[in-house]
Parts: C-alpha cells; structure tokens; sequence
C-alpha cells in the first residue's frame, strides 16, 4: 500500500469515522468489509464495550481484516463469512450503526437483491440507527429514493478524505437514519 494511504489509516481514519457519527460502545456492521481499512477505525472508536461486525463473501479480504486486528491488539472484531446471500445472521434490531462503503452498486447487488438487503438492514438496526454509505459507482439520487422507500431518511452529506482500494480520494458520504 501506498505510504500517503498507510498514513491516512494511522492517523486520519478514525477522525474521519468520528465525523461520520460512530460512537464509544456502539454495535457496528461493516457490511462488505473488505480487507477492513474502515473496520479497524471503526472498531478503535467503540472500544471493548462495543463490537464490530466484519462480514464479507470473500475469504482472503477477511483474513486480511483477522491479521490487522491481530497485530493492533483489537479483541471486538467479529467476522461473520458469508456466501453473498441476503440474510444476514444478526437479530432484530441489534446494531446501532451499517457501514456501506462501495458495496452497493450494480457491480455486486441488482435492484431486487438491494431492495431486498435494505429490508435486511432495516431489520437488523435499532430505530434511529445510523446508516452510512460510501456511493461509489452508482446514482446517488436514484439511491436515496431507494433509502426513503426502506425508511431509511436522508440526515445529511459529508465531504471527507477517503480510501478507495489503495488510493486517496476527496469524495462524499451519505448519512442516513432509520426511521
Ligand atoms: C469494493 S470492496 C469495499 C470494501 C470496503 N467496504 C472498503 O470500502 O474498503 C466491496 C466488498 O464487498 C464484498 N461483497 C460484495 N457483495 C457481497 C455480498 N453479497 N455479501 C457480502 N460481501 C459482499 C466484496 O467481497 C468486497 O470485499
């Protein structure tokens, strides 16, 4: 990885989550977590009260994700491995925060499944949960009629530096609440 991005997940990550609205003690599913670059901040910022969900359909990027929190001493990462389906193996109404980062688009989920997992979503988050996705490679309009639809509302729009695969880029979140 680039030093400018090793940089960013030392000392920028966690600020940027902050910001994001994830607090001390809070339960958060990193949906689609990747190898965790934003799963390890998320999980500094709860700290041993709380918990980080860390679910994938890939192996490797999981594995990436068990190494980091090894060598960073963090013990309230929980991977959940999935094969891709909907469902996802949490109770009703038990997570306080939905991380989405550039996982929504065509690329992986088509318009039924999306549906289909924002019902997921709404299932498995506590009213008034936060919700906050990453929009890469999709119409972020056409994406907020979908996220009324689930009832989820629109709260607000941030700008931020961010890591999109090994890059650095200047780019925007959406904040949503379950209503
Ligand atoms: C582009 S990566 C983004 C990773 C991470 N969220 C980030 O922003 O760095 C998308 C991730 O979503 C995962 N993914 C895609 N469809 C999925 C599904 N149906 N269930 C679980 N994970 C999925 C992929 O395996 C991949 O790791």
């Amino acid at each position: 990885m680039k030093s400018d991005s090793e940089r960013w997940l030392k000392e920028n990550a966690e600020n940027v989550l902050k910001e994001v609205g994830i607090r001390k003690s809070q339960i958060v599913l990193d949906f689609g977590c990747g190898s965790g670059y934003y799963t390890i901040p998320a999980a500094k910022i709860v700290c041993n009260k709380g918990k980080v969900y860390a679910l994938d359909k890939d192996r490797s990027s999981l594995h990436e994700v068990i190494q980091r929190a090894k060598s960073q001493k963090l013990n309230n990462i929980q991977i959940i491995k999935t094969s891709g389906e909907l469902k996802i193996p949490l109770e009703d109404e038990s997570v306080d925060v939905i991380l989405l980062y550039d996982v929504l688009h065509s690329y992986y989920f088509s318009v039924t499944d999306r549906k289909g997992l924002l019902t997921e979503f709404y299932r498995i988050s506590k009213p008034n949960a936060l919700i906050s996705v990453y929009p890469k490679h999709m119409d972020s309009e056409d994406f907020r009629d979908e996220m009324e639809e689930a009832n989820f509302h629109f709260e607000r729009k941030l700008f931020e530096t961010l890591l999109h695969y090994h890059s650095l880029e200047q780019d925007y979140l959406l904040n949503f609440r379950r209503k």
